[in-house]
Parts: structure tokens; C-alpha cells; sequence
């Protein structure tokens, strides 16, 4: 018999409505994969660009995906089953995950559901110290901090530039982050101090507090002054916000120093990075079972927290979707299914 499982489907790109709660037959695990019974699952900016059919891209790149999808890329839960081929996981252990993450970009990794079926190289166990919302909250994030800040972890073809991203040294250094209050920019202001940066981070008023009990040893509230008045020889910005204006950021950037952007589109200033000295650099997370086990000691011994703006039932992830538009995110929102 065919056992069932509620998923949040996708049956037509658009707003937060077209997200359904709904029985459908469970996945299997296939050679190489686990099958997680899910507990929580954060939602990720491309949970967004996706359920709107990445409107956002020129046509050509937009997807032509076979409905209906499931959303979703991390998760944090059980091992129910173990496929062939897959060692180093037993049933019942609980595990994280960012799932097939850029391979299904544009088709849905399948997280918010009681079940997804996961490659085993992606998975980690779960650090014990927390529990499964933070975890769920921490994979894409805690990937693309650990990814442009410590280690790229791979070699694929960069989609962003024709060179492979490298870290910078933090110890000692100065360090701009834009986008503090979110989910990679929390990440990345404690994943900086951890390696002995001076961190200097900008958000909204609102996230100030929180902030400086991560560790920030410096706030600029954007709303009030722009970063580019107020700070001055740093030596890498991190933007985890992107938009038109990221070159304002080469201004306080000192010469041979770094500008990290974390969404890249639409950045104008190579032209004036070169002639600064500056050094400008991107990349796409990827999903590594074996960096979130790295990462994951921190999480445990509470070198850095997952720090979590919210939580809904997976059953009202339309609702997570709402919130996730009205922005000024602090940290991350979570699908709670316990
Ligand atoms: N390269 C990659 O592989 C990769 C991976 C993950 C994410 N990304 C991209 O990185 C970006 C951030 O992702 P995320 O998950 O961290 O998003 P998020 O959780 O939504 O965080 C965005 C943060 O930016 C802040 N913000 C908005 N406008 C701002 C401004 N003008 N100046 C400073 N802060 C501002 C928001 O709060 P306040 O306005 O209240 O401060 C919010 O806390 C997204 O564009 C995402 O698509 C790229």
C-alpha cells in the first residue's frame, strides 16, 4: 500500500496563496539517498523567487518546471529509511540538511513536507546542543557564510564570475556586514568574530540589540546614516542585501581590500573596484553535508546560534510566506512540523 504524507504543493507560480497542504504518497530513498522524516524547515530567499516563478529573471532563464513542486531546501529531522549505497547514517539518527541545493534551483528540493528524500553526502548529524527549529534554520545561511567567509569547500564552475571565489583572512581585520539582521548576515557577523574580526555590522534600528549580543563590536542603523558616511577603512564588505547600489560599499573599502557580495545581480562597479585596488568576489552556495558537519561544532558548543524570527505550522507555510515578503527579517523563519 502507498503511504502518505502532507506536503505543501505548488501547482502554479504566484503569490503566497498558491502554496496548498496537501496528502500526497511519500518519497522513496534511492541509491545514495536517506529519507528524513522532517521536524522543521526554514525558508530561504529562492523559496520566494521560486513560488513566483523567478519573475525576477529575463524569460529565457525563467523555469518551465513539471508541476505540481515542493519548495524547500532545509531541514532539520530523522532518519526513517536508508537507501542502497549509503553509509554513515542509521535510522533514527537526527540529521540537517540543505537539499540538492543549486541542483533543484528551479524544480523545489522538496523540504516543506513530513518526508524528503536526501543525497547522504548532503547530510550531517544534527548538532545535539540545539534543536530542530534552529537546526532547520541553519543550512543555507550557515553554507553561504561558511562558503565565502572560511572555506568554498568545492570547485564547480562559478556562476557569477569566471574565478573561483577565495576567502580573505578575518583575524585582525575589519569587517562590513551588510544585512546583519538576516539570515546569512547573522551567520556571518558571528562566524567573522569567532575568527578575530573587528565586525562592524549594518542593519534596521530593531536588530541592534540582538546584534550586539552576537558579537558585534560596531552597529550603523542604515535608516538613519548610510554605511558610506559612517564607516571608513574596512578591509572586506560582506553584502548579504544586493540591489543597484552595492559600489557605494568600494568607498570605505581600503585599497587591497575585498568586497563579498552575496547576491551579485545587477552590481555595476568593477570598473571602479579595479581602479581602487579592491578585489570583488561572489559565489553560489552549494549544498555539503561535510561542511555542515564543521560548522555544526560551533552551533553545538554555541560558538554562533541560529537565531529564529519566527514559526509557523508547515500547514500554514503560506502565512511563513507573508511574513518572509514583509522583509526586516531577523535571523530566520522556520515550518514547524513536530
Ligand atoms: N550567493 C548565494 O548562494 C546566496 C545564498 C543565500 C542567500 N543569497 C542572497 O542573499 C540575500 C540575503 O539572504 P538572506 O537569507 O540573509 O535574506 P534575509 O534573511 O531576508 O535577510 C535580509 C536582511 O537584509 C536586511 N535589509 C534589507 N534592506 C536592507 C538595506 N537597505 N540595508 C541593510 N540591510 C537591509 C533585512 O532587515 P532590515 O531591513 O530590518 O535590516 C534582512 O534582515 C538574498 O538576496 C539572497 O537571495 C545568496
Amino acid at each position: 500500500m502507498t503511504q502518505m504524507m502532507k506536503a505543501v504543493q505548488l501547482h502554479e507560480f504566484g503569490g503566497p496563496e498558491v502554496l496548498h497542504y496537501q496528502d500526497i504518497p511519500r518519497p522513496i530513498a534511492e541509491a545514495g539517498e536517506v529519507l528524513v522524516r522532517v521536524h522543521a524547515a526554514s525558508i530561504n530567499p529562492p523559496d520566494l523567487y521560486l513560488r513566483d516563478g523567478y519573475r525576477a529573471l529575463p524569460p529565457v532563464w525563467q523555469p518551465s518546471p513539471v508541476f505540481p513542486l515542493i519548495l524547500g531546501t532545509d531541514i532539520s529531522g530523522e532518519v526513517a529509511a536508508i537507501g542502497d549505497e549509503v553509509a554513515g547514517f542509521n535510522v533514527g539518527d537526527a540529521v540537517y540538511a540543505m537539499v540538492r541545493f543549486p541542483q533543484d534551483l528551479m524544480k523545489g528540493s522538496g523540504a516543506y513536507a513530513e518526508y524528503v528524500r536526501v543525497p547522504a553526502h548532503e547530510l550531517a548529524l544534527k548538532p545535539q546542543g540545539i534543536d530542530h527549529v534552529q537546526a532547520a534554520g541553519a543550512p543555507m545561511s550557515l553554507l553561504t557564510a561558511w562558503q565565502f567567509l572560511i572555506d568554498p569547500g568545492h570547485d564547480e564552475p562559478n556562476p557569477f564570475q569566471s574565478f573561483q571565489h577565495e576567502p580573505v583572512p578575518l583575524d585582525g581585520k575589519t569587517i562590513l556586514v551588510n544585512g546583519a539582521g538576516g539570515g546569512v548576515g547573522h551567520l556571518a557577523v558571528q562566524i567573522a568574530k569567532w575568527k578575530g574580526a573587528h565586525v562592524i555590522a549594518v542593519a534596521s534600528g530593531k536588530h541592534e540589540a540582538l546584534l550586539g549580543n552576537l558579537g558585534a563590536d560596531e552597529f550603523i542603523d542604515y535608516t538613519k546614516a548610510s554605511a558610506e558616511t559612517v564607516a571608513q577603512d574596512i578591509d572586506l564588505v560582506i553584502d548579504a542585501v544586493g540591489g543597484r547600489h552595492m559600489a557605494r560599499f568600494l568607498s570605505v573599502i581600503k585599497r587591497g581590500g575585498s568586497l563579498f557580495l552575496v547576491n551579485p545581480l545587477g552590481f555595476t562597479g568593477h570598473t571602479a573596484a579595479a581602479s581602487r585596488g579592491i578585489s570583488v568576489s561572489s559565489a553560489q552556495v552549494r549544498s555539503s553535508g561535510r561542511q555542515l558537519a564543521q560548522a555544526g561544532h560551533l552551533l553545538d558548543n554555541g560558538i554562533i546560534r541560529v537565531v529564529v524570527d519566527s514559526t509557523y505550522p508547515l500547514a500554514d507555510a503560506s502565512a511563513a510566506h507573508q511574513r518572509a515578503s514583509r522583509g526586516s527579517i531577523q535571523g530566520k523563519i522556520v515550518l514547524n512540523n513536530l
